[in-house]
């Protein structure tokens, strides 16, 4: 049965971390909340940063879910608490589990910070079950060249594979829930049905041009909540002016309570408040400046 949209919503522009622009379709006051088990979208920028202009979110922790950093354009550098350190580059992913915690900086590449230039990409939060909020931290990276990707038959539809399945082809990534992360590529007349299995909740967001699923028609920054299903609809009109960018989100849900505050996403107040006690008194780590 293909789904139906049950709620739609336009991402709000706001700055974050040190300053740096994003639009978030996810949460929204009076809008989408919480698409269990997905907690957030940020797309960062797009953005051209002049010399010496770019910002990022320099030292900050993270405890009880997972950030998956998904980058379009340009560069950003990672670096952590247990001394991981990395770049990423366009089309690369890095699927972070921070688990019991880590404190990291994620910053626009010494490059582009010397230079400028744009930045583009995606940073969504995923929870993890009452079960592995204090699991190990965890890192899979992915260079762009290695996530999977698909076409559709009439060439009409591109698909890169972050987590899931999608035309044939399999993501790369393990997740520790069943999750889907999808971006499709659609041009003027796609029209693809896409199984999305009935035990999961399900979004999609257009970051650019327009998108048809089952009856509603979205616009460049709409978020859209699906109903219950197991396909989706994505179909661009024969007249649009532009291919059409959209993620396809999802996941089963935990159907846990949430707590969240700042950086941190427990099932209670007094774990969010050992948090914040945890990472004062020091216990999540810090970065060591050295490591390189
Ligand atoms: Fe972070």
């Amino acid at each position: 049965m293909l789904r139906h949209i049950k709620q739609v919503s336009t991402a709000q522009t706001q700055l974050e971390g040190g300053g740096f622009q994003v639009r978030r379709p996810l949460p929204v006051a009076g809008g989408v909340r919480l698409v269990d088990p997905i907690l957030m979208i940020d797309e960062m920028g797009p953005v051209d940063y002049k010399p010496g202009e770019a910002v990022g979110a320099p030292d900050h922790p993270h405890r009880g879910f997972e950030t998956v950093t998904y980058m379009l354009e340009g560069e950003f550098e990672h670096r952590d608490s247990g001394g991981h350190a990395g770049k990423l580059g366009p089309g690369d992913v890095q699927w972070m589990t921070a688990g019991r915690g880590v404190v990291h900086s994620e910053m626009p590449s010494a490059h582009i910070m010397k230079h400028g230039g744009r930045i583009h990409g995606f940073q969504i939060w995923v929870n993890l079950p009452a079960r592995l909020k204090m699991t190990e931290p965890r890192y899979q990276e992915i260079k762009g060249s290695s996530i999977p990707e698909a076409v559709s038959e009439d060439g009409l539809a591109q698909v890169r594979v972050i987590a899931g399945e999608a035309l044939g082809v399999s993501a790369r990534i393990d997740t520790h829930t069943p999750i889907v992360y999808q971006h499709w590529t659609l041009q003027p007349g796609a029209a693809v049905k896409q199984a999305l299995p009935e035990d999961h909740n399900g979004l999609l967001y257009v970051f650019s041009g327009e998108l048809d699923s089952n009856g509603t028609h979205l616009d460049d920054g709409q978020i859209a909540v699906l109903d219950e299903g197991d396909m989706v609809e994505l179909a661009v009109p024969a007249s649009a002016g532009t291919a059409t960018q959209v993620l396809l989100l999802g996941g089963v849900p935990l159907n846990e309570p949430v707590a969240r505050r700042g950086p941190f996403v427990m099932n209670t107040a007094d774990e969010l408040a050992r948090a914040y006690e945890d990472y004062r008194a020091g216990r999540m780590g810090e970065i060591n400046q050295a490591v390189n």
